[in-house]
């Protein structure tokens, strides 16, 4: 029985994004064939196009084009969202992504506030289900620890 792939979207087609694409590649020509870049999205869409034709050079099937995530969204079946926007866009990139039940891996700064961090952490947790229940203790902890944090400042 083969194996489901891990269909995967990459939100901000920039430099650092570039840098990912690059170990997707990677990953691709080693052997690792669990996972599709089944999306682009990017506010400018020239440089989501260059993506999904550079993406479709390692894989069989070019990543569909968008401008918009919750166009993207609506649209496709994903699983995790790799989020290379600027950091003033990491949380309203995360948020409908996480309550759309797709995974995000955030580029870092996490946020830009401590306020915009804690909304993508409450999102995970309230779209988490009982099989992830050791992330949720993760998650715990890291709002424990934001929590601690800014009442020092
Ligand atoms: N460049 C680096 O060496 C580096 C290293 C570590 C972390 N990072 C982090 O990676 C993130 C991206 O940095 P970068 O250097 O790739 O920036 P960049 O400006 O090269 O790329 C950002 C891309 O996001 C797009 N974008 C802007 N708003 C968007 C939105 N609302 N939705 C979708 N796409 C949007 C832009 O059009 C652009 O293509 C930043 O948070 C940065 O701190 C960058």
């Amino acid at each position: 029985m083969s194996e489901k792939k891990v269909n995967l979207a990459i939100i901000g087609c920039g430099g650092m994004a570039g840098a990912h694409l690059n170990s997707y590649r990677e990953l691709k020509e080693k052997g690792l064939d669990n996972f599709e870049l089944l999306a682009m999205c990017d506010v400018l869409e020239d440089r989501a196009k260059s993506f999904s034709e550079r993406a479709n050079q390692f894989q069989e099937k070019a990543p569909s084009v968008y401008t918009s995530v919750e166009e993207m969204l609506e649209k496709e079946e994903l699983d995790a969202a790799d989020i290379c926007s600027p950091h003033s866009y990491h949380h309203i990139n995360a948020i409908p992504c996480l309550e759309a039940g797709v995974d995000v891996m955030i580029e870092k700064p996490f946020s830009v506030t401590i306020k915009a961090g804690k909304k993508i952490i409450e999102t995970a947790m309230a779209h988490l289900t009982e099989g992830e229940f050791n992330l949720k203790m993760v998650l715990r902890r890291i709002c424990k620890s934001f929590k601690s944090f800014s009442c020092r400042r």
